[in-house]
């Protein structure tokens, strides 16, 4: 994320794409590579070079991603700047255990340094299936591409999901180290990508009225929605091992956390940014055994009660007895003097009613009615939501006396709309991302420390749920808001989640 006040084009560089006959480089990488050309902020010395197992010809290559990149960018698409990435674009069909295919590799960017002038400067994005994220890493330093000599850099990205559980993240991580430097090595969370979430440091760190209510004495709680309408779509086969906790929480959701809870950072740099999230990760009070079924709730969608909505058994390459979680809720404690005993609510599911992702902080009760002798008998909490996706934006509900003789009070609201000051831009979300690897800004890139103590809060529902049929399910219907028990993890404590309507 660059902090200066101009905004430069990055530097010469290739990006080699691992799993680039996939659906996010078509989806995502090469619309992102639109936008940022588009903004000049991609320079001429630039190319991109395809890894995939697909048997494709360079020329089949380009013409895909044309296609795609157009459906992309719709009626409004610039045919010089399309033009001008495919000019720049090759590919390489090989096996990811094929070392002849690095070799080719290699061949391609030398020779992308000598037409494109791209000075040896190599991104290598791991855009593929993680089992192959090791593999193709060992061999792209076999044929001595991780070398950075002659003032060249080499970076490694890495999609999500990164492990699949503690031990696993922590051995990717050790491995990776084996190969190249710390801060060579670029893990994705795309949640870091979105506006609204870097907007968070900014609402909370560049206005004084927020941070000094911003803590224990006068927030009751907050919750986190992560709600998706979507079932599993075509990712059957990945999402039936995944399942809903490693999927969206120890990455996505705990971002949304960190960024929510952490201390003010010493500067706006990479590091004592990081270093505040992962203080927030550390200080998440591990759940105990015991604890786990009073504290989280998993679910299953089934079937919507029209019938028109399959059930998650139903979907395609899912096991019919499958025991995977489609939802999960949770009760998180952050262990600090700013947010002793406040709890932080997750939830998040496929096949709710509603896209929708926010964050809402529930501020305290006022400490005294003044209206005893009306109708107010009690009052409700001001409520400051921050909206994520797909409305992004900032809302605030608070108490006014409805007009009339008699004090009665309706709830009313302040709404900042992104779209009302900024416009309304086509982005994926990725621009920054890949604009951040190409100028070395790893601010909103997961530190190994990061990731495995993501990985360290949600052990405890690991160990609890995996192995162990999950009573009941599937224990939803799809389009609704996830099983009773989500609701009972709030009511029992005098709370309700939002209505998102
Ligand atoms: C991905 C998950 O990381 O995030 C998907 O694997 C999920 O299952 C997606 O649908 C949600 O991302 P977004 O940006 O649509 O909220």
């Amino acid at each position: 994320m660059a902090e200066t006040k101009e905004i430069k084009p990055a530097g010469p560089s290739v990006m080699a794409i691992f799993g680039a006959a996939g659906d996010l480089t078509k989806r995502l990488l090469i619309p992102s590579l639109y936008n940022l050309r588009k903004q000049k902020l991609v320079p001429d010395e630039f190319a991109i070079v395809g890894f995939a197992r697909t048997a494709l010809s360079e020329e089949e290559f380009r013409e895909r991603m044309e296609e795609d990149v157009k459906k992309f960018v719709g009626a409004d698409a610039d045919t010089s700047v399309i033009s001008w990435l495919m000019e720049r674009l090759y590919y390489i069909k090989a096996e990811f255990h094929d070392e002849d295919g690095y070799r080719r590799l290699k061949q391609k960017l030398e020779e992308c340094d000598k037409t494109h002038q791209t000075k040896g400067n190599y991104s290598f994005y791991l855009a593929t299936a993680p089992e192959f994220f090791l593999e193709a890493t060992q061999h792209i330093n076999k044929v001595g591409l991780f070398q950075q000599c002659d003032g060249c850099w080499r970076r490694l990205v890495v999609e999500k999901p990164f492990g699949h559980d503690w031990e696993s993240a922590r051995q990717l991580n050790h491995d990776l180290a084996d190969l190249l430097r710390e801060d060579q090595i670029f893990r994705i969370d795309h949640y870091l990508g979105k506006e609204t979430v870097q907007n968070i440091l900014a609402l909370r760190f560049a206005n004084g009225i927020f941070e000094p209510i911003w803590n224990r004495r006068y927030i009751d709680h907050v919750q986190i929605t992560v709600a998706e309408t979507v079932g599993v779509e075509t990712r059957g086969g990945y999402y039936d091992t995944a399942g809903a906790l490693r999927d969206m929480v120890p990455n996505h959701i705990l971002q949304l956390i960190s960024l929510t809870a952490m201390e003010p950072p010493i500067s706006f740099a990479a590091d004592p940014v990081r270093n505040e999230q992962v203080k927030v990760l550390q200080a998440i009070r591990p759940m105990k055994a015991e604890d786990v079924s009073s504290n989280a709730v998993r679910g299953q969608y089934g079937s919507s009660s029209d019938g028109k909505m399959p059930a998650y058994r139903s979907e395609s390459r899912v096991s019919p007895q499958s025991i995977t979680e489609t939802f999960v809720a949770a009760k998180l404690l952050v262990d600090n003097w700013r947010w002793a005993d406040v709890p932080f609510y997750l939830r998040t599911g496929k096949r709710l009613p509603k896209r929708v992702t926010e964050i809402a902080i529930h501020f305290k009760r006022a400490p005294f009615s003044v209206f005893r002798q009306t109708d107010v008998d009690r009052l409700r909490r001001n409520v400051l939501v921050l909206h994520i996706q797909p409305d992004e934006g900032i809302s605030l509900g608070f108490e006014a006396k409805i007009p009339g003789p008699v004090m009665r009070l309706g709830e009313v609201g302040l709404k900042f709309a992104y779209s009302d000051y900024f416009g309304k831009e086509a982005r994926t979300g990725y621009e920054t991302l890949l604009y951040d690897v190409m100028i070395n800004d790893p601010t909103l890139f997961q530190r190994a420390d990061m990731v495995e103590s993501g990985w360290g809060v949600v052990t405890p529902l690991q160990k609890a749920w995996y192995g162990v049929p999950a009573p009941e399910l599937p224990n939803y219907e799809a389009g609704s808001w996830g099983p009773q028990a989500a609701d009972e993890l709030l009511t029992r404590e005098g709370r309700h989640w939002r209505k998102i309507e």
